[in-house]
């Protein structure tokens, strides 16, 4: 009996285990622990013994059932923890737990509202490659080998004839190469530069627009930015259209809005001018019409490109560009 009496307390031990839900715990109870179950029918068999055994074994009996008891009671109470609702949970008047969640980053943002603008005047969203060639971010755009605009751009070179785009511009080129007038689309995309310091990264975005189509002249220009500007930043914003020169429009413009910190009286970020250039324009050059087979006595265009990353800044006050890429939350969250 005595023997007995350990190999059922090893097998109530190994049940026990083995249990890992309440269910499986009251089965384990009614098999082992009940009345009628294995521990009573091994007592209830001690009145068979002989009487000089008898108390020894009734002490055993009760010594191990005792410590199955205990078992038992410590499984229930480790179930009930794992199943309850915790103090804390319960207590409704505890803030709710915050759930961080993700946004668009601030230059997609400002990139998805110049498209917006533009698309709601009826122009077309194209994009193309970061990778490109030599002949349409240059040569194709009136800038040929050896021209010195070619030193303003740093770019950065993967071989002889192929470059990181350093403008979107030669989507102008891919895209009246491909098609015929009336010609209305906006590129958006990356664009690089071997540069970096507080307003300048190597990787940067730009917003490309032209529009070809007959008779079209520089007061199309001036009424297609103006709408666009007033749209983006102020509804009675002022703005300057500045002489300037560009490889690939004639005449050339850059356009320069009203300080948007200021309002036009003079200040720090405007360098007391009361101006803040936002983007470059002008005319297509007929030289460049005439690279993609348009006659130029019979179709005439505007190109303009802008910076995002500027806009942004102007938008949201930022003088620094380089917060745009340092993947700070506490910044980025802001917009
Ligand atoms: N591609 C020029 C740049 O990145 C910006 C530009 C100026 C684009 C004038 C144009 C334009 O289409 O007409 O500096």
């Amino acid at each position: 009996m005595e023997d007995e009496l350990n190999r059922l307390a090893q097998e109530a031990r190994n049940t026990l285990d083995a249990v890992a839900e309440p269910a499986e715990l009251e089965a384990f109870r009614v098999r082992f622990l009940g009345r009628k179950g294995l521990f009573s029918t091994v007592m209830r068999r001690l009145g068979t013994v002989s009487p000089e055994d008898r108390p020894r074994l009734g002490q055993l009996a009760n010594t191990v059932k005792q410590g199955i008891e205990k078992l038992y009671e410590e499984k229930k109470q480790a179930l009930a923890g794992a199943s309850a609702p915790t103090k804390a949970a319960e207590d409704l008047s505890l803030p709710g737990r915050h759930i961080p969640f993700g946004k668009l980053h601030p230059v997609t943002q400002v990139m998805e509202e110049i498209c917006a603008i533009f698309e709601g005047m009826g122009f077309a969203v194209a994009e193309g490659p970061d990778v490109e060639l030599d002949h349409y971010n240059f040569a194709a755009l009136n800038i040929p080998e050896h021209h010195p605009a070619r030193a303003m751009h740093d770019t950065f070179y993967v071989s002889d004839s192929i470059l990181l785009r350093t403008h979107t511009s030669p989507m102008q080129a891919r895209i009246m190469e491909a098609q015929e007038p009336p010609l209305r689309y906006i590129a958006p995309g990356k664009v690089y530069r071997c540069d970096s310091d507080i307003t300048h990264t190597p990787m940067f975005h730009q917003v490309e627009g032209f529009l070809v189509d007959r008779r079209v002249s520089f007061a199309d220009l001036k009424g297609v930015l103006t709408i666009f500007t007033r749209r983006m930043f102020d509804d009675d914003l002022a703005l300057r259209f500045r002489p300037s020169f560009f490889p690939f429009t004639e005449p050339s413009a850059e356009v320069d809005i009203a300080c948007v910190i200021c309002g036009g009286k003079g200040c720090r970020v405007c360098k007391r001018t009361g101006w803040l250039e936002i983007l470059g324009a002008g005319l297509i050059d007929p030289e460049v019409l005439k690279m993609v087979n348009y006659d130029p006595d019979a179709y005439s265009g505007f190109a303009f490109g802008l910076g995002v990353e500027r806009i942004a800044m102007l938008k949201y006050g930022i003088d620094d560009i380089r917060l745009f890429y340092e993947n700070d939350l506490r910044f980025l969250g802001q917009f």
